[in-house]
């Protein structure tokens, strides 16, 4: 029997795209378009996933391709096409360059895809999501930034590594810019059900909170040639599946603000319920009076460094 699957534009055909379209075909959540610039690329990548499938036995299938046609009606697309970092730099390093891949990837995809949701992956993505929102005329719930989820993952990670408990133990939330300024949230963060401030000293908390926000930092100085993908792959797959599987589950996702946490006009990593419309709702919760300045103060640097954009 043919299953039908809904259908995903994967654009980049990089690392981060192609761990993307991996995991959506391993999961069996989408058929997938990857398109790239460099056609050959998009083509060969895709055709090397095709040939897992006898192993593998995924039901979707994957096409490359370099013409915007090919992907349209498209029930999500995902953003990932641009310049990663090198060692020493910050994400914020990449503003210009891509601002203009993203925008003429939107100016390209927008037109044969315009009921899809847009998921924007490329850095600095919560500066890149608030550029979109101002460039194109897409309901606000339709376009989200992926970057809590993997900074939230990354905080698990140093969560279980102090306490020994296993992810699936641990709840705890990273909001704010995915950057340097990111907020995770220890006040709010359990283990088995206690809170992770009862469990570790100041120092562990520094060294969780260290590991959180540098870890991204630390895999493009280790790499030298690139940044992450694997997690950041996962946590749009992860995304992916909650918004075409309309599951309203919650995770940490760059969306609209319009006067939650006392912010407006400006997308953030916040926790969020995704649907099949995208963001459902946003959810406000109680912050310490730092954590909410904090927060604020994300907002007003995104919104700096999205005037600073240059519009060429
Ligand atoms: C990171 C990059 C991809 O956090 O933003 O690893």
């Amino acid at each position: 029997m043919t299953q039908s699957y809904p259908k995903v534009t994967v654009v980049g055909a990089g690392n981060v795209g192609a761990s993307t379209a991996l995991l959506l075909l391993l999961k069996n959540i989408a058929n997938v378009v990857m398109i790239d610039v460099a056609e050959g690329v998009a083509k060969g990548k895709a055709l090397d996933l095709m040939h897992m499938r006898s192993n593998e036995l995924f039901g979707p299938s994957i096409i490359g391709t370099s013409d915007y046609l090919d992907t349209a009606n498209s029930n999500l697309v995902v953003i990932t096409a641009g310049l990663p970092r090198k060692p020493g730099m910050t994400r914020e390093d990449l503003i210009d360059i891509n601002a203009s891949i993203v925008r003429s990837v939107l100016e390209a995809a927008l037109p044969v895809s315009p009921e899809a949701c847009y998921l924007i992956v490329t850095n600095p993505l919560d500066v890149l999501t608030n550029m979109a929102a101002q460039l194109v005329d897409l309901p606000p719930a339709r376009l989200i930034g992926m970057g809590g989820v993997l900074d939230t993952s990354r905080f698990v990670y140093a969560i279980a590594r102090e306490t020994g408990a296993s992810p699936s133990e641990i709840d705890a939330l990273v909001i704010g810019a995915h950057g340097e300024a990111m907020v995770p949230l220890p006040s709010l963060a359990t283990v088995r059900g206690e809170p992770l401030l009862e469990l570790v000293d100041e120092a562990a908390l520094d060294r969780i909170v260290e590991a959180t926000v540098q870890g991204g930092a630390e895999i493009v100085r280790l790499l030298e040639t690139g940044s992450a993908f694997y997690a950041p792959a996962s946590s749009n797959v992860k995304m992916i599946e909650a918004i075409l599987g309309d599951t309203g589950a919650v995770y940490s996702s760059c969306a609209r603000l319009q006067g939650e946490y006392g912010i407006s006009d400006v997308s953030l990593c916040v926790p969020a319920a995704l649907g099949k419309s995208g963001v459902l709702k946003i959810e406000e919760l109680k912050l310490s009076e730092n954590e909410l300045l904090q927060l604020q103060a994300s907002a007003q640097s995104v919104k700096e460094q999205v005037s600073r954009i240059k519009n060429d």
